[in-house]
């Protein structure tokens, strides 16, 4: 069994792939990258009754794979390139996605981890488009000093009450017709109006407004660029409900779809497992 890890900048992921098959995931949090790796591959072997002798080779990626200098526990170890594993395992899991014709064109995938980073993937190789610092990271970062909470789940409890319209200037609030092909309840500046009336649940929203817009509309023009008319969106962040909500209404103004496939916080771990060459 190959074992891919994925050292992300906030979260490490670790999986099996068997028989092509997605089958052991594990998630663990730890301050530095080799006490991650380390962890997360006892976890997987205790908790799924394996014996270490059944693991022949691991496969490491992710921003805290360059710390790992040796072989980890003597099993053969592999540093795979982040933007080759995300790629392969965009690929991948995008296999189950109905309606896409894998392997037929290239896939754009936008993978929003910590920061975001967007891959063309097709059968003509796997290429780094570009990304943007503003990702998961940045929620919380903000989330730290703007709310009472920088919790995952109370960031997200804040803003389901929240209103935009406290917060982010609208088109409506400078224009009275629609501008071009944006709806009058478009945003025109994140933040830009910031009434002394607004609470926590909109800041909160406002936070996931504007990182969700950026994403959205970053992944928008490397569709465009790279002509495919579908995004895949992978890590962590592809398993936020207000953005997804968000990137729905891109897509609805843009035309370019956004995808899910399942497990997609595991696509960079399993394109390091599949990456691993015997
Ligand atoms: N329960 C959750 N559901 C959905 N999203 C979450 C959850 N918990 C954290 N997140 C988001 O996921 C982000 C981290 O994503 P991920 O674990 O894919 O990043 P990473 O791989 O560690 O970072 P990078 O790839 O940028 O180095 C967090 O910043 C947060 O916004
Ligand atoms: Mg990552």
């Amino acid at each position: 069994m190959i074992a891919g890890i994925d050292i992300g900048s906030t979260t490490t992921k670790t999986v099996s792939v068997e028989g092509g098959v997605l089958v052991r995931k594990i998630k663990t949090r730890a301050q530095d990258a080799v006490t991650s790796a380390a962890g997360a591959l006892g976890k997987l072997i205790i908790e799924n009754d394996i014996d270490i002798s059944e693991i022949s080779g691991i496969a490491i990626t992710g921003a805290g794979a360059s710390k790992i200098k040796n072989n980890i526990f003597g099993i053969p170890t592999q540093k795979i390139d982040e933007i080759k594993a995300i790629g392969t395992g965009g690929l991948f899991l995008a296999r189950s996605l109905p309606g896409l014709p894998v392997g037929a064109v290239p896939i754009v995938i936008t993978n929003v981890g910590t920061g975001t980073a967007i891959i063309r993937a097709g059968k003509d190789g796997i290429t780094h488009l570009g990304g943007s610092g503003v990702g998961g990271g940045t929620i919380y970062g903000l989330a730290k000093k703007l709310l009472p909470t920088a919790d995952f789940n109370g960031i997200m409890d804040l803003a389901k009450d929240g209103r935009l319209d406290q917060v982010d200037l609208l088109l409506e609030d400078i224009t009275d017709t629609d501008i071009s092909f944006l709806d009058r309840r478009s945003t025109a500046a994140n933040f830009g109006k910031t009434l002394d009336s607004a609470g926590n649940s909109d800041i909160a929203l406002a936070i996931l407004n504007m990182v969700y817009q950026v994403i959205g509309m970053i992944s928008v023009f490397a569709a465009k660029s790279a002509g495919v008319d579908r995004v895949v969106v992978t890590g962590n962040g592809s398993n936020n409900p207000v953005g997804k909500q968000i990137l729905d209404v891109i897509s609805g103004m843009y035309g370019i779809g956004f995808e899910y496939p399942p497990d997609a916080e595991y696509t960079t771990a399993a394109g390091a497992a599949l990456s691993w060459q015997a």
